[in-house]
Parts: C-alpha cells; sequence; structure tokens
C-alpha cells in the first residue's frame, strides 16, 4: 500500500496544529501513522508543560508512542474521547461544505481508527498536501474475518473491485491486524459514490470494516511548506 510522499515539515505542521486544538482536560483519541504520531510527540510536548490530557490510542503504535512521549492513556471503557486525531490516506471534498470523504487503512488500523474517531465529539484529520484529491480513487483497505477471505474477494470482484489480500513484509503471508483480522485492498477506480459503497461493503458478511470515512471528519489540518491549511465542512 503506497504510504505518504508528505515532508516530514507538512507533517510537523500539521500535528502541532491538532495537537493546538486540544484543551485542558480533554480525553483524546490518538489515530496511528506518520502524522498521527506528529500530533502525538507535540501533544506530549504539551503534556511537559503542564497539559492534562488522557488519551486513547487506535493501535499497538499510538499506544507505545503516547506511552513514550509521557500522555497518560484511558480507554473506551472509561472515558468517551472530546477529540480524535487520525491521519488519512486520501482526502476528497473539501470544496464542498459537507464533511470530506477520507480513505484509511494503510496502516491497517482502521477498525480501531474509525471506532475511536467516530466515537469522539470532534474528530480532527492531519494530512500533508500529497492526501488531497479531487475523486477518491486508492485501493480501499478491508480488514475482513481470516476465514471470509475467499468468499469476499469474489463478492469484491463481483462488485467490480480488484482486491488484493495484503502480504506482510519481513514475514511470510499476509499482514494480521493488532486485532487479529486479515486486510484485503480492493481497487475500484475513482469512486462516485462513496456513501454507498460504505454502504454496500459494511453489509458484507466477513467485514469487520473498510477504510472509508463518510461523514466523519470535523475538521483537516493540511500541513505545507509555509504552514496550514484549514478546512471546516
Ligand atoms: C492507518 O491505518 C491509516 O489509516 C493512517 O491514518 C493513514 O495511513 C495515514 O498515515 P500517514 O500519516 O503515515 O500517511
Amino acid at each position: 500500500m503506497k504510504r505518504s510522499g508528505g515532508t516530514e515539515l507538512q507533517k510537523r505542521l500539521a500535528g502541532e496544529h491538532a495537537a493546538d486544538a486540544v484543551s485542558d482536560g480533554d480525553v483524546v483519541g490518538l489515530g496511528t501513522g506518520s502524522t498521527a504520531a506528529a500530533a502525538i510527540r507535540a501533544l506530549g510536548r504539551r503534556v511537559d508543560s503542564g497539559l492534562d490530557v488522557r488519551a486513547i490510542p487506535t493501535s499497538y503504535q499510538s499506544r507505545a508512542l503516547a506511552r513514550e512521549t509521557g500522555i497518560p492513556l484511558t480507554s473506551l471503557d472509561e472515558a468517551t474521547p472530546d477529540v480524535a486525531i487520525d491521519g488519512a490516506d486520501q482526502i476528497a471534498g473539501l470544496d464542498r461544505p459537507t464533511p470530506p470523504v477520507l480513505i484509511k487503512g494503510g496502516g491497517a488500523a482502521h477498525t480501531s481508527e474509525k471506532l475511536v474517531d467516530s466515537a469522539a465529539d470532534r474528530f480532527l484529520v492531519v494530512a500533508d498536501p500529497t492526501k488531497l484529491t479531487d475523486r477518491l480513487d486508492a485501493a480501499v483497505p478491508i480488514a475482513v474475518l481470516p476465514d471470509a477471505v475467499p468468499v469476499l474477494e469474489r463478492r469484491l470482484s463481483a462488485l467490480g473491485g480488484d482486491p488484493t489480500l495484503r502480504a506482510a513484509e519481513r514475514k511470510d503471508g499476509p499482514v494480521v491486524t493488532d486485532n487479529g483480522n486479515l486486510v484485503i485492498d480492493c481497487a475500484f477506480g475513482p469512486i462516485d459514490d462513496p456513501g454507498s459503497l460504505a454502504t454496500e461493503l459494511s453489509g458484507f458478511p466477513g467485514v469487520v470494516e473498510h477504510g472509508l470515512f463518510v461523514g466523519l471528519a470535523d475538521g483537516v489540518y493540511v500541513g505545507t511548506d509555509d504552514g496550514v491549511n484549514t478546512y471546516r465542512p
């Protein structure tokens, strides 16, 4: 799966901007990926300076980074996130008054990300300019029950998709998610109606979660070489 082509500076600026949107006392959902990591590091610096927050991570990686940077952790058992900060693989619709549509799951963390991001009062997306597109057209990551792979490959092909089971690197066989699921990356070409496709994918037995995030984002911070562009639906 293609990952971010943005620069460290762009990600750091987006991450710092989102961390600055966190208030004292907030419970913060921590996304996964390199841009979310920049936000976690920035939040850790604010905690060092006395900010009182608790965080809910969305992956092994974001939990480890939160620990390393001294951010106290909690869970969905204990608290509801006031704000979630998370990256994206593609973002479309920033020119429209409705919430933007996202593709997530490049790091195979989209199941927990969607749970935490959608539970938050505010979901802020952090990104670099390479993530912006007029129309979503990247392969959609779909976390699936391991037993469901052959059935879903057939169903996705019948839907016009081109499914590929995500292979692990430095391990033989497929990627296994933090939750023990496998990931099918399914290319559909340009996606004209992400909402309908999202509903269709959610209806397939064996699909745990797909990476189309429709109607969830409350704000998008795009780091550039000169600053941050902010979008709010
Ligand atoms: C994790 O599964 C993804 O949803 C990430 O949020 C997404 O891949 C963005 O990662 P980068 O910020 O590293 O591009």
